[in-house]
Order: C-alpha cells, then structure tokens, then sequence
C-alpha cells in the first residue's frame, strides 16, 4: 500500500529572483535588525541591491526615539513614492520602531506605504510582500515576548568586514519616562548564550575582530532557560544551576580568542555591577569604554524621568568604573529641556559633566513622544528657545571636554584595530583604540584588521593623530 506521502509530488518552492533596496535609521539595533531582515529576504532568494531605483521592494527600518527623526522618514518615504508613480508594482514597507508606534496609521493616512512591520514580525517580511503583490496592503505589528531571531545567522551589511554588532537581547522594561522604546520594541528577553557565542564564533573564523554585544540594557542581560527574568522563581534547580548573568557572558565571548575585541552597549547606571567591571579587568579584550548614559545631572529631573537612579549614584557608577578600570573611556547620553526642567537642574548637568568630563556624549533636546508616560503627566514647558540655548551649552562644554580628553592621550600608546583607510586620504589608516576614540596614522605596511601600536602625537578635535611604533 502506498503511503500518501508518496502519492503526492514534493513541492520545490520557487524563490523569487526579485532585489531589495534597505535603507536604515536609528541606533546600532536597527543596523542588526536589518541584518535580520535582509538574511530573512536572502533565504527567499531576494538579492540585495544598493540602488533604488532598480529595487523591487523598498524597505526603511525606522526610528521614533525623537519627533525629528521621524520627520526625515516621511521626506524619504515621498521621494520612495516618486519611484513608485514611475513603477506601480514596486513595494514599499516600514519596519522598525515608527512602525510599531504609527501601525495602521501608516498605512491608512498617508498613501505612501504598502507594508508595516514592527520589530518582533520580521519573519512575515517574505509573506506581507506576497499579500501586497496579491493586492492588499499587509501589516504586522504583534509585539513577541520570545522572539530573539537566535537562529538567524545574520548578513552582514556592514563593509569592513571587521566589527559586527550581536544583538544579544530585545525589548526594554525600564519605563523611562521620556522613551518610545518600551512600546516600540515590547518587553525585555535574552537570547540564548549559546547562539550568541554561535556566531560570535561564526564571525571571528571570517576574519571579524571585533564583536559590539547590543542590548537597550546590556546589565540586564539573564538567560536561564526558561523565559523571562521576572519568572525566574518558578525555574528549575538546573536552570537555576546554568542561569547566566551580562558579567559571564562577556567572559564566554572574550574567550573565544584574545583577538577577539568585545564591546558591548548600552550600560544603564541603575543596572551596572561591579561583576562586569571585573570581567572587563580579566580580559584585556573587553574594550575599556562604557557608554553610560546619564541623561541629567540633577536628582529631580532623573527621579521625573524615572530613571531608577539619582546624581549620587551615578557618580559612585562613575567611581566605581574608574577604581576597577583605570583609562576607561566613557561616553554618555544628555537630554535637554526635559518637561519642568529648570535653571538650577539645568545647571546640575553641566556641574556633573565637569565632575565627570566625558570622552563622548551623545546630546539631544527633548522630544515630547506620544503615549509615553512624560507626554502623559508632565507638559513639554521649556521653551524651545530655552532648550536650544540649554542645549548648545551642553554641546560647547562637552566639545572642551572631549578636546582636553584627547590632549591628555598625546605622547601615550595605544593598540589600535585598523578598519580601513582614513577619511581624508589612502596614505593613512584608521581605526580605533580599546577606549573607542578614532586614531589615524601612517599606512607603512599595515592592512584591514592588523593591531597596530600606535603612539600619538597629536590630535583634532575628534581624532587622535600617531604614529606606528616599530
Ligand atoms: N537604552 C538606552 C538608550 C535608548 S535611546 C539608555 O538606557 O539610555 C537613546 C538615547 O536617546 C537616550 O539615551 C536618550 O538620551 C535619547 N532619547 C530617548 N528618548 C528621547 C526623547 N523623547 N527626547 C530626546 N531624547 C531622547
Ligand atoms: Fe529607553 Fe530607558 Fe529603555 S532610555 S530604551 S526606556 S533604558
């Protein structure tokens, strides 16, 4: 007798010969969730292409941290639709945090999109197009509390070849007050260990140097098995046994080789442990740079923002990383003009930085964002002439900062990791120390991916400027 199986003729599915055009915007987990999605097309057979205008499917992974970066997304989205009046079967698709936080708006205000995905529904990419050649327009914004994409090995869109970023969590529970991106990117999960050092592995056997573990906050990276951190009472006794903190896991990745840089973003003051300093301390192959955003310098605005920490803690952070890690480099994250903002607390931000003077900040003003807990308690009341001003002097002091910060490395060495040529000419390489500040030098014989030590003699603004040491 014959089984139906063998009755039935195996299907070979058909993949597509079509090409996609992916442009990204946002931070560095938008960059690998793009990995994500232009590996999820490949399987399909879609092929990627760098021009748009011979693409079949437009995609843009979004942002919606502040109003502005949105606004960008909307001029790109018109000059996408010029493409599509030219040639009607193109597809067009946002993905990503505007997305998540427009949904169907997007598609039913503005006739500019033909696909909506949020960050947890990058599976359904392929099928969404599918519905959307069929003749509908196709969304898929369900938030997951599992999904880590752990098993898809990303394409690396990056050209260097040398660093990469893992997205080893999703999703954040933290609940700033001013930030979208709880509801954008849905509750916190870990990724299995195991198929972080997969393809941390993977990367370091193609040549790759340098790994940047991503997570919203890195400290709460925990992995036991069995789901989510809140449940980890009802796990089991081996569970239990194997549960893996932030601080074991960089140790596993910095072991794969010495050779191997490991760095890893974004820290959060109210999470940061001693623990992972001191994994940082053991292996020289964990860079020495935390990015710790502050946000404000003063204990009110932080306890508005809901930050989980005030000015007194985040200096003893500050402390701690200078105690256990000498040389540190240290970055941050300033907001200005948050709601009820005043002078004095204004004062108290810049009265931290030069308590603190960072090698780098990241500076923004306040953006009111809709449904965020801010937007719903407090009223955006700083002027925007105020913010601007507030803004600028924050820019202007940090600028000293970073410029004393450099002139402090001048004459030092440090080993650099090259990536490629300079900016400014091909006689030169650049690259980064383990602090993560550029330092260009002298080409000589060097190449991609070689450390070099290099002492530096002088510097720009930005950039350290040496020469190899022999
Ligand atoms: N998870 C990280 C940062 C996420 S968003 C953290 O722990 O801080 C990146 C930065 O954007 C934030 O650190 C904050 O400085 C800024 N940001 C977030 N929401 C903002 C808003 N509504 N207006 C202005 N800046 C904002
Ligand atoms: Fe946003 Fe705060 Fe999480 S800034 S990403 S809610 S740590």
């Amino acid at each position: 007798m014959q089984t139906l199986e063998q009755d039935t003729p195996s299907i070979v599915p058909i993949k597509t010969t079509k090409k996609f055009f992916l442009e990204t915007y946002g931070c560095q987990m938008n960059f690998s969730d793009s990995e994500i999605v232009a590996s999820i097309l490949k399987n399909e057979g879609y092929s990627i292409t760098g021009k748009e205008e011979e693409a079949d499917v437009i995609l843009m992974n979004t942002c919606a941290i502040r109003e502005n970066v949105e606004q960008k997304t909307r001029q790109r989205l018109t000059e996408f639709r010029e493409l599509k009046n030219e040639n009607p079967s193109v597809v067009i698709g946002v993905l990503g945090c505007m997305a998540e936080r427009l949904k169907v708006k997007l598609l039913e205000e503005e006739d500019l999109v033909d696909i909506v995905v949020g960050p947890d529904a990058y599976r359904s990419i392929p099928k969404l197009i599918g519905e959307v050649e069929g003749g509908q327009k196709a969304i898929n914004v369900l938030l997951s509390r599992e999904e880590t994409y752990a098993d898809i090995n990303p394409v690396r869109l990056s050209e260097n070849g040398i660093s990469a970023f893992i997205s080893i969590m999703r999703g954040c529970d933290n609940m700033c007050s001013f930030c979208v991106v709880p509801f954008t990117r849905g509750r916190e999960r870990s990724r299995d260990p195991d198929s972080i050092l997969k393809e941390a592995k993977g990367l370091f056997e193609h040549g790759y140097r340098e790994v940047t573990l991503l997570g919203q906050n890195v400290d709460s990276y925990f992995w036991y098995g069995g789901g989510l951190k809140k449940d980890f009472d009802k796990a089991t006794e081996e569970q239990k046994k194997s549960a893996v903190t932030f601080g074991h896991l960089l140790s596993m990745v910095a072991e794969i080789s010495p050779l191997l840089r490991v760095r890893f973003s974004t820290s959060n003051p109210q999470d940061m442990t001693d623990e992972v300093l001191h994994a940082m301390v053991k292996h020289e192959n964990i860079c020495r740079y935390i990015h710790l955003p502050m946000q404000s310098g003063s204990s009110t605005t932080l306890k508005r923002m809901n930050r989980g920490y005030d000015r007194e803690k985040y200096i003893d952070r500050i402390k701690a990383i200078r105690t256990i890690i000498p040389g540190c480099g240290i970055s941050t994250d300033i907001i200005s003009g948050f709601c009820g903002e005043t002078e004095e607390e204004h004062s108290d931000t810049l009265s931290l930085m030069d308590e603190v003077v960072f090698d780098y900040a990241y500076m923004f003003k306040y953006s009111e964002r809709p449904g965020t807990a801010a937007a719903k308690k407090y009223v955006d009341d700083v002027p925007e002439e105020i913010k601007k001003r507030r803004l600028q002097e924050i820019v202007d002091l940090h600028r000293k900062h970073a410029h004393e910060s450099n002139l402090k490395d001048i004459g030092k060495e440090f080993e650099v990791l090259v990536e490629g040529y300079s900016k400014k000419s091909e006689n030169d390489l650049s690259g980064r120390n383990s602090q993560n500040k550029v330092v260009v030098f002298p080409r000589e014989h060097y190449k991609r991916g070689d450390y070099v030590k290099v002492k530096v003699h002088s510097c720009t603004s930005g950039t350290l400027l040496g020469e190899a040491i022999k």
